[in-house]
């Protein structure tokens, strides 16, 4: 099941039995979703979790209940949608994941679910912001480009805002790349690790294949596998058919990047995850978020790493992606500061 990299190394695993006492809370706000469900599940069979917390505007204890039968060692607790349940569900949090709101229909872009998640994820971040704001928090919702910095202005009116511990999940997209490349080289995907940098819609999500196991891919095959990772959601929206977006795929992907975060707090050195952040690469282009390759440490992120040597084609995307993303950034920001 998890071939291509393993969501709990045995390393780490073996890293976990040492240091078992640790305990690592993770709260799950949208547990009962597409998402929700199967990250939630995935969550459940990490020895790194020792409580997992699902709260939902509907289902979160069934889901509980369901989940908390599988025999590992963590506890689980639904949550109802009043105000002391959610504080429960964050108090205490070590990761906090958000992917509630709405999915994509077909012909829909990220930036048209803004109307509906944009208020959604404001209301979660101030829940998180006032019972759990040293959590790391992790942004699934859509469209991210603008969820993160909607989450880091309402953090900021909070006074506890630390650009190190707030994520938007992006990890998916290099799941794709490594996943879809090893398709075009008849390759084991395992061995394929692909940068993706930018931000998580359409042109702004950027793979660099001039670093990776295959930097002659060129022409034809280069556009149409460029593009296949930058739209490879749409594959899934349309083959759904008006029932949702990714949500198999993108928990299997949430539940890595959670994983990856437990390993690095709890002293594994070496880990990386791309993730959109607030970066210091493009902010002069005005994009305060951009997603690299980032090192995880116990505080979250540890370094950005620079985005290194690119060809021409890729210096057009990214010129590409950075505009789409400074309005999609701005929208978020402007979001929060006219509907505090
Ligand atoms: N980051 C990524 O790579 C990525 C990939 C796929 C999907 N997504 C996004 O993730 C989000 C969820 O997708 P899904 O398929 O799970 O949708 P879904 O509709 O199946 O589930 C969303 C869940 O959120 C819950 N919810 C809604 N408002 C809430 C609130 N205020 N508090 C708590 N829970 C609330 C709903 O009850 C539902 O259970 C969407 O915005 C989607 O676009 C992100």
């Amino acid at each position: 099941m998890f071939a291509a990299r393993s969501a709990f190394s045995t390393v780490g695993r073996r890293a976990f039995s040492v240091s078992a006492q640790q305990n690592s809370k993770v709260t799950v706000l949208g547990a009962a979703g597409g998402i929700g469900q199967p990250l939630s599940l995935l969550l459940k069979l990490n020895p790194r979790v020792t409580e997992l917390a699902l709260y939902d505007i509907r289902g979160g204890p069934g889901v509980a209940a369901d989940i908390s039968h599988v025999n590992t060692k963590s506890k689980v607790t639904g949550y109802n949608p009043v105000p002391e349940q959610l504080k429960a569900a964050l108090e205490g949090a070590e990761i906090v994941l958000i992917p509630a709101g709405v999915p994509r229909k077909p012909g829909m872009t990220r930036d048209d679910l803004f109307k509906t998640n944009a208020s959604i994820v404001r209301d979660l971040a101030k829940a998180a912001a006032d019972y759990a704001p040293d959590a790391k928090l992790l942004i699934i919702s859509n469209p991210v480009n603008s969820t993160v910095p909607i989450t880091a202005e309402v953090f900021k009116s909070k006074g506890v805002y630390n650009p190190k511990r707030l994520f938007g999940v992006t990890t998916l997209d290099v799941v794709r790349a490594s996943k879809f490349i090893s398709e075009v080289k008849t390759t084991d995907p395992a061995n394929e690790e692909v940068t993706v940098i930018g931000g998580h819609s359409g042109h702004t999500i950027v793979p660099l294949l001039s670093q990776s196991n295959h930097p002659s891919i060129d022409g034809a095959t280069r556009d149409a596998l460029v593009k296949r990772i930058q739209f490879g959601g749409d594959e899934v929206v349309q083959a759904k058919d008006g029932a949702g977006s990714a949500t198999l795929s993108m928990a299997f992907a949430g539940s890595r990047m959670a994983d990856s975060l437990l390993r690095a707090a709890q002293g594994e050195t070496g880990v990386f995850e791309p993730a959109f952040v607030e970066s210091p690469l493009y902010k002069d282009q005005d994009c305060e978020f951009f997603s690299s390759k980032i090192e995880l440490g116990p505080e979250g992120v540890k370094a950005i790493h620079p985005v290194g040597k690119v060809n021409k084609y890729e210096k057009g995307l990214i010129a590409t992606a950075l505009k789409e993303l400074a309005a999609n950034i701005k929208k978020g920001q402007e979001f929060v500061k006219a509907n505090p």
